[in-house]
């Protein structure tokens, strides 16, 4: 039985670092074979449901195509028309559906809620993302960071500029600190990085020799760095009323050219989990755009159309490492 069948991923560290390598591995293996038009299913009659309490482009369409590429059934559910949250609890939720599905991804607010229905199921449960974590996502991230550096991550200066206090901002730092990069977490200090996940990865750290460091200066952090990366500055789920505050915390940590040429690396590469605010394509942007005069706002949009832009290798890697972590939790052997 290989070492990860039956398990739940709901947050990084519920593998060890060597596990999350054997998943990039296998990532970068079914991507080779996917590419070659050689995948082997090894979900053949297995039954996948996705809930997700927010919304979702690529988490649900990666696993949902992964799932039907490697042979399973998946079942969606949306934040209505099912009865969770409002007449069935997370955990009655749980024991049903463990009756009649082989795996369950979540995707919600608060991470007790995941660990609630991980607690009541039998079957794998996996993040596709929540307040605190989004595990997926930080497999997709090193699996791009890989592909471009073409050296080891414990060669790579990450550093992620933005709301440095919520789930990229978490995910980013234990995954680092984990498999050994050197991370720069840089953001004002209202929206720094909680001590509590910070001095995790210094522990963590220890083990791997990362390097991880809290800065409020874009300057000294974003020094030498092969990536940055940054996230929107206002998250699924959290109020309208944050704007304002908000923007006016994160506006000077918007990633544009200059503070690409602040690395001192002609060849850096810019990250982001995706969707993005880099123009006023959209509602929000537009919005955004009337109340308070920003064109942008996390990464400007002449680097986000540049060659620097590396964020839809890393969305389709999104694909591969998911199907990666259902591959590795549902089949009794590994394929590679
Ligand atoms: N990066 C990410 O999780 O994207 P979606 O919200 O589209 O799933
Ligand atoms: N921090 C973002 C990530 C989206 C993938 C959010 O939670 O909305």
């Amino acid at each position: 039985m290989n070492k990860f069948y039956g398990r739940d991923f709901l947050k990084e560290e519920d593998f060890t670092a060597d596990d999350l390598k054997t998943l990039l591995n296998l990532a970068a293996h079914l991507k080779r074979q996917r590419q070659a038009h050689t995948e082997t299913p090894h979900l053949l009659g297995k039954n996948i449901v996705l809930i997700f309490e927010k919304d979702s482009t690529r988490t649900r369409c990666a696993f949902e195509v992964a799932g039907h590429e490697q042979g399973a059934h998946v079942t969606y559910l949306g934040s209505s028309g099912s009865q969770i949250g409002k007449k069935e609890s997370i955990a009655d939720t749980a024991r049903v559906l463990t009756r009649f599905f082989d795996g369950i991804e979540y995707r919600g607010f608060e991470q007790t809620r995941v660990e609630t229905l991980a607690e009541y199921a039998t079957v794998p449960v996996w993040n596709g993302l929540t307040n605190e974590w989004h595990p997926t996502q930080l497999l997709a991230d090193m699996m791009t960071i890989q592909e471009h550096a073409h050296a080891p991550l414990s060669t790579q200066k990450l550093a992620y500029i933005g709301d440095a206090r919520y789930n990229m901002g978490n995910s980013l730092m234990i995954g680092s600190a984990m498999l050994g990069l050197d991370f720069r977490s840089i953001a004002p200090k209202d929206l720094w990085t909680s001590d509590a996940v910070y001095e995790k990865a210094q522990a963590l750290a220890k083990e791997s020799h990362a390097r991880i460091t809290r800065t409020d200066n874009i300057e000294e952090g974003v020094k030498d760095c092969d990536f940055l990366y940054t996230d929107v500055w206002v998250s699924m789920g959290e109020s309208d009323d944050v704007w304002k505050e908000r923007i006016d915390l994160l506006r000077p940590y918007a990633v544009t050219e200059e503070v690409f040429q602040m690395t001192g690396k002609a060849e850096s590469k810019l990250l982001h989990c995706l969707p993005s605010f880099h123009d006023r394509k959209t509602t929000i942007g537009q919005a955004i755009y009337e109340r308070f005069g920003l064109p942008y706002m996390e990464v400007a949009d002449d680097v986000f159309e540049s060659k620097r832009n590396v964020v839809f290798d890393e969305a389709e890697n999104r694909l591969h490492t998911i199907k990666a972590v259902m591959v590795a939790t549902l089949s009794p052997t590994l394929p590679c």
